[in-house]
């Protein structure tokens, strides 16, 4: 006889694969219930990057805070959840383990099953949250350790088409802005000065690199580029004028989207696909959200999460173990098989 399977309709998620502790109820995959996150964003400020170490302890010290506010705000018992799912990988070490013990041991207490979920698939998953979109569909996964062209043919099976050789993008916009001195995290901080800061996007000629595979990514050079001209121009001032840092900006942001963009669409037109969705922390990005909004005009159907579900958090964590569950072994850092 076949086993044929059901997934577990309420679903409590946790998410804790950097420096987010996220906890989320998710209900069929795309009802949120609750979804709730304690960021560390002012922790790792002083050192203008994540330390491991202190990510991971602090995980463990608002988890169990976390765990009792999100199932008050759901309005459910801890017996009522069908399945308990966490990240799993990649992430840090550290910080995966503590999300993933919590949820192993609340499988095990309420002996309800314990699903695994990788972290890219819940990034393409956090495009069903509230919303009726269903595969196939490109999927442009842009984030801090990644950049993606994801194929998404079934919610079970999903193909890299084209991904970064290099840097990922929202890396290269955390080194832009550190390198501008504009803070930590750089990503959000850029954009808004590229937005609101009045500068002129074609000011600074920087390169758009090529690759072999035309759906691959690069933006090594376009960030080296950025750097030597950055220098170039201000090396000597003692103060930076306003309006330059605003070019600079401007001219990365809009350099940045152009390609995404154009291979994104490239892609589709070459895969036949006519609905496109972007995911992962850079899909918060204003130009960028824009840019893919327009192609609506040009008859794509174009879907973006909201924005509390574009960079980590755990409703997309429930939304992947829903539609795509990791079967055991699935991934080569799966922290159970380590550890537990
Ligand atoms: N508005 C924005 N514009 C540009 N980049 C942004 C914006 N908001 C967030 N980012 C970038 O998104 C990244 C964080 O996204 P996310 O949380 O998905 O990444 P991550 O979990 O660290 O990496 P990964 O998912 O690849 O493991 C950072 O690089 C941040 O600078
Ligand atoms: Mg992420």
């Amino acid at each position: 006889m076949n086993t044929v399977y059901f997934p577990p309709k309420t679903i409590l998620a946790i998410e804790s694969s950097c420096d987010d502790t996220a906890i989320a109820v998710v209900r069929n995959g795309r009802t949120v219930l609750a979804s709730i996150m304690d960021s560390q964003t002012t922790l790792h400020q002083p050192y203008g990057g994540v330390i491991p170490e202190l990510a991971a302890r602090h995980h463990l010290t608002c988890i169990h805070g976390l765990l009792e506010t999100c199932l008050a705000e759901a309005k459910i018992a801890l017996n009522d959840i069908e399945a308990v799912a966490a990240t799993i990988g990649p992430g840090l070490i550290g910080s995966l383990l503590v999300g993933a013990s919590v949820a192993k041991t609340l499988s095990l207490i309420t002996e309800k099953p314990f699903l695994a979920v990788h972290h890219l698939y819940a990034h393409v998953a956090s495009n069903y949250l509230e919303s009726d979109l269903e595969p196939p569909f490109l999927c442009l996964l842009v984030s801090g350790g990644h950049t993606q062209l994801i194929h998404v043919k079934s919610y079970a099976e999903m193909a890299i088409v084209g991904e970064t050789l290099d840097d990922a993008v929202g890396e290269a916009y955390d080194k832009v802005a550190r390198i501008m001195g504009l803070g930590y995290p750089g990503g959000p901080i850029l954009d808004k000065l590229a937005q609101q800061g009045g500068g002129n996007p074609k000011a600074i000629t920087l390169p758009t690199p090529k690759t072999q595979n035309p759906w691959d990514f690069s933006f090594s050079g376009l960030k080296t580029a950025f750097v030597r001209k950055w220098e170039a121009e201000t090396d000597e001032l003692e103060t930076i004028p306003k309006q330059l840092q605003a070019d600079f900006a401007a001219s990365f942001q809009a350099t940045a989207v152009k390609i995404l963009l154009k291979k994104t669409v490239a892609c589709a037109e070459a895969l036949g696909l006519k609905t496109l969705s972007v995911a992962g922390g850079v899909s918060a990005n204003s130009a960028l959200r824009g840019a893919f909004l327009a192609l609506r005009d040009e008859g794509y159907r174009v879907h973006i999460p909201k924005m509390g579900y574009c960079t980590d958090n755990a409703a997309m964590v429930g939304a992947s173990a829903f539609f795509n569950p990791l079967a055991e072994g699935d991934l080569g850092m799966d922290v159970f098989s380590r550890v537990l």
